[in-house]
């Protein structure tokens, strides 16, 4: 058979990745770079340095999904890469990149929006027809949207400050997390959750944000001031100073992880209302799909699990690799725009890229 073959790049954020997919979403080839644990040493992503990092990585991680796929550059159908949103710096040297090989070989470019490419991925793995609502949550974003089409997305809701991985990782910081024996390598959103699972929550109680807010959007600002209140009370009634580990460490992730994950599951309680209300998801077998790094969660997935059995939707959850970011997922995006020829770009064309 003659399938069509996708070579689809990321370089939004933190992961330089490539993979080569097959029209089935068959995976032929894949490589990824992460530089999450370098900037979990500077405590937060530095945006030069993590251009410098694409930049060092981004050749080689081509070359070698390339090759694992024994795919020769003149075979493929065309190149996906991720253009909007992200850092800027980032985004531009997969952009560049991109272009440079677009031009060399001759093929087609897909120009790619990463949040479209989180929530098509489970398409990749299983039959999801549309439309379905999708929850993105990780580090740099936090959405709801009802998808009806490849590239047709109705926003319910998105945060209005920062992202719920984002506040995670900021609790993790301001409670030293990397100097705790267990957590030294984890994420803020890995290092809380193992820690919650020693805590008791009911030992501090944050209250849920925007409880009289009448939309979907989340908001986490505020939450994560509540908390960061609670630990700096907690620092004076133990006698210690910030930036080392207080006892009641795992009460008080288990009560940070316990306040996001009620606040997620009510934001997505009420989009599922409304889509009901207004006809926006099948009658039949309606999906939820969670994606983005704090899918991941357990203790927020149960949460998400206990408001779609309430109204009766499916709740679907790619592997957690697949919930990160990586070159599969923009392929995927690509292979599903290549079937309905939309967005592709002769290789010619100058293209930019949109950090918002
Ligand atoms: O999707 P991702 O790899 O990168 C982007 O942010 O785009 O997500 C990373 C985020 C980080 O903020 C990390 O703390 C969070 O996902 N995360 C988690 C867990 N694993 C990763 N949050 C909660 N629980 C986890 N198990
Ligand atoms: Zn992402």
């Amino acid at each position: 058979a003659c399938s069509r073959l996708v070579l689809g790049i990321e370089s939004s954020c933190d992961e330089t990745g490539a993979a080569v997919l097959d029209e089935t979403g068959l995976i032929l080839g894949e490589s990824l770079h992460s530089q999450k644990e370098v900037h979990l040493r500077t405590g937060g992503i530095i945006p030069t340095v993590a251009q410098q990092l694409h930049r060092d990585n981004i050749e080689r991680v081509v070359q070698e999904a390339l090759e694992r796929s024994g795919v020769d550059p003149g075979k493929l159908s065309a190149v996906a890469t991720t253009v909007k949103p992200g850092l800027g710096l980032s985004l531009g040297v997969g952009l560049e990149f991109s272009q440079r090989f677009v031009r060399q070989h001759g093929k087609p470019f897909i120009p790619i929006h990463h949040m479209e490419a989180h929530a098509l991925t489970v398409r990749m793995l299983q039959p999801v027809a549309f439309p379905f609502l999708v929850l993105l949550v990780s580090g740099g974003h936090s959405l709801l949207a009802v998808a009806r089409g490849v590239d047709d997305f109705v926003l319910l809701g998105h945060t209005l400050d920062e992202a719920p991985g984002d506040t995670l990782d900021k609790v993790a910081r301001r409670l030293s997390l990397t100097k705790h024996p267990q957590c030294s390598t984890l994420s803020g959103g890995q290092a809380i959750e193992l820690l919650a699972k020693d805590g008791d929550r009911k030992r501090f109680s944050f209250r849920t944000p925007m409880g009289q807010t009448y939309d979907c959007c989340f908001s986490f600002a505020g939450l994560r001031n509540n908390i960061t209140m609670t630990i700096m009370k907690e620092e004076e009634k133990e006698g210690i100073k910030q930036g080392t580990l207080l006892s009641s460490v795992n009460d008080i992730a288990a009560a940070t992880q316990h306040t996001v994950a009620c606040h997620l599951a009510k934001r997505t309680h009420r989009a599922i209302l409304f889509c009901k209300a207004n006809g926006m998801l099948p009658s039949s077998s309606p999906t939820l799909v969670l994606s983005g790094g704090v899918a991941s969660n357990q203790y927020i997935r149960k949460a998400l699990t206990v408001i779609s059995e309430l109204t009766g939707l499916h709740l679907l959850c790619p592997p957690a690799k697949f919930c990160t970011d990586n070159g599969v997922m923009i392929a995927w995006n690509g292979v599903e725009r290549l079937r309905e020829g939309k967005g592709i770009l002769p290789p010619n064309v100058d293209v930019c890229y949109e950090p918002k």
